[in-house]
């Protein structure tokens, strides 16, 4: 390889892993498997190897383990930061308090506050100025994350003039309120159910509880992705080199009227019997709080007496925390259910005798697959214990032995499907099960409908997944291109079931939702060919890939007699979701549906925006576009591509055109210049088109 390819290459490879880096860690999505992304990493290694003075100081072969964190600075923190002894029991805190009586007396007070669920962080104030963030990391040192800590609201960036002193410390705990969680995950799963991920990999994908979401998002480089996830932070400690109080208590007073936020709940207690009645108030309190806490932390008030007390090599002796047991309740099993989802994956539940866990009675908890039934043990009517961890979903988490009777059969899991017995499947390496007859299975056949109705396929939203079923399950639909055939005589007769099993209720539909219905599914004709793609659901043709093909095929007819290589030929496209589509047109009873579909005059092809002239003006050469320009960056790009351009993404020899707007980075633009890259202007690049 000469030094000219080398370079293409290398920015080619760069560019890739750059890509792949940022989907993995920054949006939790795995582009290609680790083997592929090593084969790619070893390569710019080699070659970089190579060509030594090619090798970028930011290369991603630079970044361990491409890590992203790793890219925060480390800072040392003027005072370590130490974790809490904890402890369990009314006696172990009993203990704490005659250690600490041993050691100065009597005449002491404790400040009991809650030990909040989230991720220690320290703030440096210079000036009243918030001038860096940084995390626990290993006690001595952290990341800096300020940029990120910038985005939280309740965190000042500039004190109003006061009388702190002009450099401090305070320390606090940085969390996400549990309806955030709550929108933010399902918001997260809704994207990947639609990208075509099944139910084990989105599971995998979901945070599992509000400190993990919060410690994924203070990770995230972009601080603008950190904005969109909002999260919060309650101070609770100050260090000064000049003092501003002798005691914990009045600092957290003191604190939070230079205007930080520091939690209402914490509370002076002068001796231990107070600690533990703030703590059984707050073991029932907690559920109402918006915000998950794991326990209660208890401190010597007196600053002088801290010092007394002094520290072992990990922890304070002056203070401690409490945890609180995770709330565990017991109950009967009363069956094993299995769900089936929409891509075939079979769900075990535990139907449960209902029992009051945590503020809210449980009746149902996943058993997530056959392994999980297997390590438990389970056994018919077993009395089990379930807890709610950090998860929202109870689990079981254990059996009492002791109450199972004699007989008592082994939970055995199913073998035939529950909908439609069919005999399922488990391929090696899966933890699921799967029913493989997508279009014979009835949740399967609705969920297909229901994700073809969906916002982001042909967003015909008028119409729900209950009335979805209730179609379904009266015969008048059997699969999504059904939908093209309904009338208003057929909708107005309709009786349909809404609410869960254990409370049904009979609906039907207003002439005026009628009426919605049949418009949007009349809308939906004009939804882009590539949106008809990814709303037939086929297996693993998420957004991205709908729209690859729609621009590779350009049209249904064309895509549909494709050969396997040719789809697996695309760029990015792999060999499963290659197989997926080719084996989708195969199927007769697809290729009916497609059919309907075209009869009923859905888009079949990708359409020409008026305006944009398809050229081959621009023969193959490469462009990089960068800046503001009169029309979108988006536009400009699809402008280039229509015209037989190849877009780029980074400068390099190779590179044609840079087409440079207003605002375009100076770097980007002396490092063209000095590659010799022709830089055109928007209105150059129009020329070339006329
Ligand atoms: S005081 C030396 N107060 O718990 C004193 N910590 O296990 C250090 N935490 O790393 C901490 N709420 O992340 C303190 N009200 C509170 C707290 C709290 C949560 C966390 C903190 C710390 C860990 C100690």
């Amino acid at each position: 390889m000469n030094e000219l390819e080398a370079v293409s290459r290398i920015t080619e490879l760069t560019v890739q892993l750059n890509k792949y880096n940022y989907h993995y860690y920054v949006l939790s999505e795995s582009l290609i498997s680790d083997q592929q992304f090593d084969l790619l990493l070893k390569e710019l290694e080699r070659l970089e190897h190579e060509f030594p003075h090619l090798a970028a100081i930011d290369s991603p072969t630079k970044k361990v383990g491409g890590e992203v964190t790793k890219e925060f600075k480390s800072v040392k923190h003027k005072y370590p930061m130490l974790s809490l002894g904890n402890t369990y029991s009314e006696e172990d805190l009993i203990e704490f308090d005659n250690r600490i009586k041993k050691s100065i007396g009597e005449h002491f007070q404790y400040v009991a506050e809650l030990k909040f669920d989230g991720l220690a962080i320290s703030l440096t104030y210079v000036k009243g100025k918030l001038e860096r963030a940084v995390t626990r990391g290993d006690g001595v040192q952290g990341d800096d994350v300020t940029a990120n800590v910038k985005t939280i609201k309740s965190i000042p960036h500039q004190l109003s003039p006061g009388n702190y002193p002009d450099e401090f410390e305070i320390r606090g705990e940085i969390f996400m309120h549990k309806r955030t969680f709550e929108k933010l995950n399902d918001k997260l799963r809704k994207e990947l159910e639609l990208k075509g991920l099944d139910e084990e990999e989105i599971a995998e994908k979901l945070y599992k509880n509000p400190r993990n979401f919060a410690s994924g998002t203070l990770k995230q480089q972009d601080s603008k992705e950190v904005a969109k996830r909002p999260l919060d932070a309650f101070l609770y400690f100050l260090y000064s080199d000049i003092p501003v109080a002798d005691n914990h208590h009045d600092s957290l007073k003191i604190a939070s009227s230079w205007g930080f936020q520091v939690s209402d709940h914490y509370r002076l207690c002068p001796k231990i019997d107070d600690v533990i009645q703030f703590i059984k108030e707050y073991e029932l309190e907690r559920k109402n709080l918006g915000y998950e806490i794991d326990g209660v932390v208890i401190k010597v008030n007196n600053y002088l007496q801290q010092e007394e007390l002094g520290f072992t090599a990990k922890t304070p002796r002056w203070a401690i925390s409490f945890k609180y047991k995770t709330e565990r309740a017991v109950t009967l099993l009363q069956k094993v259910t299995y769900q089936v989802g929409r891509t075939g994956a079979i769900t075990p539940v535990a139907n449960l005798t209902p029992v009051l866990l945590a503020g809210t009675t449980v009746k149902r908890a996943s058993l997530y697959n056959a392994d999980e039934i297997e390590r438990l043990d389970l056994h018919e009517h077993d009395v089990v214990f379930v807890e709610k961890g950090g998860e929202i979903i109870p689990k079981i988490v254990g059996v009492d032995l002791l109450q199972r009777k004699a007989d008592a059969a082994r939970v055995t899991y199913i073998t035939h499907c529950p909908e439609c017995d069919t005999l399922l499947q488990r391929k090696e390496g899966d933890a699921l099960h799967y029913c493989p007859n997508e279009n014979g299975c009835k949740p399967q056949l609705k969920g297909k409908i229901e994700h073809f109705i969906g916002r982001k396929a042909m967003n015909i939203d008028s119409l729900g997944a209950e009335t979805v079923s209730g179609l379904f399950d009266k015969g008048l639909i059997a699969n999504y291109s059904d939908l093209y055939e309904l009338n208003k005589e057929v909708l107005l007769n309709l009786e349909f079931e809404v609410g869960d099993d254990d409370e049904k209720k009979k609906r039907s539909l207003k002439e005026k939702s009628v009426q919605n219905i049949l418009d949007g599914i009349e809308a939906s004709k004009k939804v882009p060919f590539e949106r008809v793609l990814f709303a037939m659901g086929i297996r693993l043709v998420g957004e991205t890939v709908a729209r690859k093909l729609a621009q590779h095929f350009q049209n249904m007819e064309a895509l549909q007699h494709a050969d396997l290589a040719t789809i697996n030929n695309i760029h990015e496209i792999g060999e499963k979701i290659a197989g997926n589509v080719y084996h989708f047109f195969r199927d007769e009873r697809n290729r009916a549906i497609v059919d309907k579909l075209k009869r009923h005059g859905l888009q079949m092809s990708i359409v020409e925006e008026e305006g944009v002239v398809r050229s081959s003006k621009l023969g193959g050469k490469s462009f990089l576009v960068s800046g503001v320009f009169t029309i979108s960056r988006d536009e400009m790009k699809k402008i280039i591509e229509l015209n037989g351009g190849r877009l780029v993404s980074a400068v390099s020899g190779k590179l044609d055109y840079l087409v440079a707007g207003d605002k375009m980075g100076p770097e980007k633009l002396k490092k063209a210049n000095d590659l010799g890259v022709r830089i055109i202007s928007e209105s150059e690049l129009k020329e070339m088109l006329n």
